[in-house]
């Protein structure tokens, strides 16, 4: 008779077995991830399993209880001292017996919409860059000189598989002491990524149990921040804050103005962020009750300007052409040296940039929204001040930034602002009488629902955030307010006191109170220039893959949750594309340094891609204006949008 067959879940590895292999060991054997800390010693309870019943007819598989050994004396007892949840095994404790579908539990799926709007979760398969060890150090024998550390590191060898680690000389001092304190039982933290020696970054007395990462986004806006453990996958706490930068200029070219004319001045916005960042990493410890010096890795993606200064790089060489990263490749440090306040040890990892505008955020997108992993034609697009955008799927990616200015943003919008109680971000028109009907952020009324007016009055209506902008013009041009041009009409203001005079041109009077909230002539060819500028970028990568249409568009970012991709297509913001097909997927950068931090395979995985993307660099391509030309047009001069009249 053959080896029973035993198949893990969700990775869908499997192998036969000879009956009594231990299943961490089986499952070490295919390469899955199972945790353990203690080594097998059924202390440390990481290595949960749970048994499926039933026949698994794809596979050929029926699979039992009966089929794994009963629980034994230690899985009892871990059992009696610590729980071990209904249908939960400790695969350290079982041996196969007879065919098995083991599922092993993935406590992480990652929400991408950090956002609002329903999520998009992914299971990221865990297989962290750090590793806690537990090992039994051999005491010392006067008969056998070798040192403490040395006898740790054959123990690591011997039972764990580590060999010849990098010790580094903070670690000596106190060795002896931790070794002895819990009778030579201690857990090691293991660093290991790409093939590089292993090292030991930590080092606890006796059985530590607890291992935590951070993911962190760096926007230049706002900085988002996750705590999640690296044993279970979990996803501890979260926060976000502005990024205190702002005060030495709103957009990135500001900041680097800021930097070329400041001698202190890339130090100061290096500390600005690192504080931040530190003080963010500080709330989610007190929220999570976690110990800051259990936090042993960390991952970061950042715009290039923002990841400059993280790293404490001026960024003067990004103001300008040709743009030169001073790294474009993944950085690995220490993160003691970035100032983060974490375990002395801790590690740090930053995603690699793509281009001088496209960086360490656009490269998390695409992990984690995946064009490289399928084979349709993906767009995806994260709007801000720049556009960072790529297009492809697994035979090639482009990749290019545009640079839209931060009308999409609220800025150089008369009434524009950002998006805050009060602030308008839902508009309807009625086309025959150009009344507007509206929503503002901090109610869920419409303007004509009842009780909208003490909402108003008690939150104020005080402008129009820049998703609300997209929604406003849109209709506005629905409703025959605005040409193709952009003009607004102003033969309507003999009909609607909605159209106001204003010098030559006429404006759309969204909302008559204090403030007075209108739209105006230069407010809607602001937003006519950014919305060129991006769909002249994107034109440009589909002509780079020789494509006439895109099969699917994922709008990434704060902006992109919040439009609605009716109206950005209505603008042609997008290309046409089967609207069930477009999709936000809000902080997509954060999700990808989470399965960077969670999964050293994706660290691999994006360094690959980002290698084989063409950048293009829209500046030097002499079709982009006239590109631009043909996208200022609503929605487009020449391309259809066919899937807007079904
Ligand atoms: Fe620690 Fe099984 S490996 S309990």
């Amino acid at each position: 008779p053959r080896d029973p067959l035993v198949l893990f879940m969700p990775s869908g590895k499997r192998g036969r077995f000879p009956v009594g292999t231990n299943l961490l060991d089986a499952a070490r054997q295919l390469g899955v991830h199972v945790e353990s800390v203690c080594g097998g010693r059924a202390t440390c309870g990481r290595c949960q399993v749970e048994i499926q019943d039933g026949s698994f007819a794809k596979f050929g598989i029926t699979s039992s209880q009966d089929h794994i050994s009963a629980r034994g004396g230690k899985e009892e007892r871990y059992d009696r001292v610590r729980g071990l949840p209904a249908g939960r095994r400790l695969s350290c404790s079982a041996t196969v017996l007879g065919d098995l579908v083991v599922d092993v539990p993935q406590d992480t799926t990652v929400n991408a919409q950090v956002i609002r709007k329903p999520a998009s979760d992914r299971v990221i398969a865990r297989d962290p860059a750090i590793r806690l060890c537990y090992v039994e150090v051999e005491p010392p024998d006067m008969h056998q000189p070798l040192g403490d550390l040395d006898r740790l590191k054959a123990v690591l060898a011997r039972d764990w598989g580590i060999r010849d680690p990098v010790v580094p000389l903070r670690l000596l001092p106190g060795l002896q002491k931790t070794l002895r304190l819990e009778g030579w039982g201690v857990t090691v933290a293991v660093h290991q990524d790409e093939d590089a020696r292993p090292e030991i970054t930590a080092l606890w007395p006796g059985l530590h149990n607890s291992a935590y990462g951070i993911a962190c986004d760096i926007g230049s806006t706002t900085i988002a921040l996750h705590l999640v453990s690296l044993l279970s996958g979990r996803v501890v706490a979260s926060a976000g804050a502005s990024n205190p930068q702002i005060r030495f200029g709103e957009d990135l070219m500001s900041r680097v103005s800021y930097v070329m004319m400041n001698p202190d001045g890339r130090a100061a916005m290096t500390q600005a962020v690192r504080e931040a960042v530190n003080g963010l990493v500080a709330k989610v410890c007190a929220e999570g009750g976690v110990d800051p010096d259990d936090i042993l890795d960390a991952v970061f993606v950042a715009n290039p300007i923002m990841h400059h200064l993280f790293l404490g790089i001026d960024p003067t060489e990004l103001g300008q052409a040709p743009f030169a990263l001073a790294v474009s490749a993944a950085v690995r440090s220490p993160a003691a040296e970035l100032g983060l306040a974490a375990n002395a040890g801790a590690r740090a990892y930053l995603l690699p940039c793509i281009a001088g505008h496209v960086g360490a955020d656009a490269a998390g997108a695409v992990l984690a929204e995946g064009p490289h992993r399928q084979d349709r034609m993906m767009l995806l697009v994260d709007i801000g001040t720049n556009a960072e955008i790529v297009l492809g799927n697994a035979a090639r990616t482009v990749a290019a930034s545009s640079p839209t200015g931060p009308a999409f943003e609220g800025a150089e919008i008369s009434s524009g602002q950002r998006a805050a109680p009060g602030a308008i971000e839902r508009a309807r028109i009625d086309p025959g009488t150009l009344e507007p009907r509206l929503r503002i952020i901090g109610s869920d009324l419409w303007s004509d629902d009842p009780g909208f007016a003490e909402a108003a009055a008690r939150l104020g209506v005080t402008g129009l955030c820049g998703s609300a902008i997209i929604e406003v013009v849109a209709e506005m041009y629905l409703a025959g307010i605005l040409s193709a041009e952009g003009v607004i009409d102003g033969t309507l203001a003999a009909r609607s006191p909605r159209i106001l005079a204003k010098g030559r041109t006429f404006s759309y009077l969204l909302h008559d109170g204090s403030p007075r909230i209108t739209v105006t002539q230069n407010d809607i060819r602001a937003i006519q220039l950014a919305k060129a500028a991006l769909y002249a970028g994107i034109r440009l990568l589909m002509e780079k893959q020789g494509v006439a249409a895109v099969d699917c568009i994922r709008l990434a970012g704060a902006f992109g949750s919040f439009i609605d991709p009716k109206y950005a297509m209505v603008l042609g913001l997008i290309p046409d594309c089967d609207l069930s097909e477009v999709r936000a997927v809000g902080n997509a950068a954060g999700a990808g340094a989470m399965m960077a931090l969670l999964n050293r395979g994706h660290r691999r995985e994006i360094e690959e891609t980002v290698r084989r993307i063409d950048k293009i660099e829209t500046a030097l391509e002499p079709h982009f204006q006239q590109l631009f030309v043909d996208a200022m047009a609503l929605p487009h001069k020449i391309d259809a949008f066919p899937h807007l009249a079904r």
